[in-house]
């Protein structure tokens, strides 16, 4: 590239990154100069042709017009370029033993019935009952009492209740620890399903050869008094799809053995299964301090 052609296209990132000097909110300011400086640097690199800059804005205005109040197909755009994660990850710091992050996804519910400890969240959705247990506790081993702990997980068939329209509850719940930090309860057992790929993302999936599979998972939100809020999922060992979950919210200290139980086999709680297979799993969180973020451990 000659040194004129250099020097125009360097000069033009300049030129609007101080168009933004006098932004009153610094932050913004910070914000809106970084964009610039990547966004730039981008197109710069793969020396973007107005062609492709075209097809870019239909594509976003695609996605746009597929979004509603049901449906975000940004956030769905953010999850499969793993921006979503990378959210995640900056602002759950590492800290000590505590439990990782992961991604909220779109089918958390605010107002999931209250289950008792050892209660059945399934409400007749379909799929393997699966015993979950575990204790919550704080990164000095201090067990956690009364945490709040949400679950919502997918049917066999890799629906959430909320994606039937028929406003039935079912896959969620909520329970509190107990004195000793303990909680168990009837899950489904995880199976893989693909997020939702009709529209622009999901376009965008197959024409980069990218499956739109999401590695099997149940969704935990553990909230607790002066604790780091804690939105993670737990993963099944040995899920073929763990290393290309689709919206890269698999890590390695979040993927948990499900022993497979037998029909017959005998409950923890002595429930009578009849002739259903079950699994059960463990299944213990670490909670952060509150102010932890930006500590180092
Ligand atoms: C989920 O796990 O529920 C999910 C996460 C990201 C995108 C779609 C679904
Ligand atoms: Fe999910």
């Amino acid at each position: 590239m000659s040194p004129e052609q250099q020097h125009r296209e360097s000069q033009l990132v300049e030129r609007v990154v101080a168009s933004f000097d006098d932004t009153p909110d610094p932050r913004l300011r910070e914000l809106m100069q970084a964009l610039t400086r990547h966004l730039h640097a981008f197109v710069r690199e793969v020396r973007l042709t107005e062609e492709e800059w075209q097809r870019a804005i239909e594509f976003l205005t695609a996605v746009g017009h597929l979004t509603d109040d049901r449906r975000q197909e940004f956030i769905l755009l953010s999850d499969v370029l793993g921006a979503s994660m990378q959210t995640v990850t900056v602002n759950n710091e590492a800290y000590g033993n505590a439990t990782e992050a992961t991604v909220f996804g779109p089918f958390f519910v605010d107002g999931s019935p209250e289950i008792e400890l050892g209660g059945d969240l399934m409400a007749g959705a379909s799929g393997q009952p699966c015993w979950v247990e575990g204790r919550v506790t704080d990164t000095h081993g201090n067990p956690v009492p009364h945490a709040r702990i949400e679950v919502w997980g997918a049917d066999e068939d890799g629906f959430y209740d909320v994606q039937y329209g028929d406003d039935r509850v079912a896959g969620r719940g909520h329970l509190h620890t107990d004195a000793d930090g303990n909680y168990r309860f009837w899950g489904i057992t995880p199976t893989p399903y693909p997020i939702p790929h009709d529209g622009p993302v999901g376009r965008l999936l197959a024409a980069t050869g990218r499956s739109p599979m999401r590695a099997s998972h149940l969704h935990f939100l553990v909230r607790a008094e002066g604790l780091r809020t804690l939105v993670t999922h737990i993963f099944v060992r040995g899920d073929e799809l763990l290393d290309r979950d689709s919206v890269f919210g698999v890590r390695d200290s979040l993927v948990m053995d499900f022993a497979p139980q037998p029909a017959g086999a005998v409950t923890p709680d002595g429930r009578d299964l009849g002739d259903r297979a079950w699994s059960r799993v463990r299944f213990d969180i670490v909670l952060a301090p509150a102010a932890a973020g930006h500590e180092e451990v």
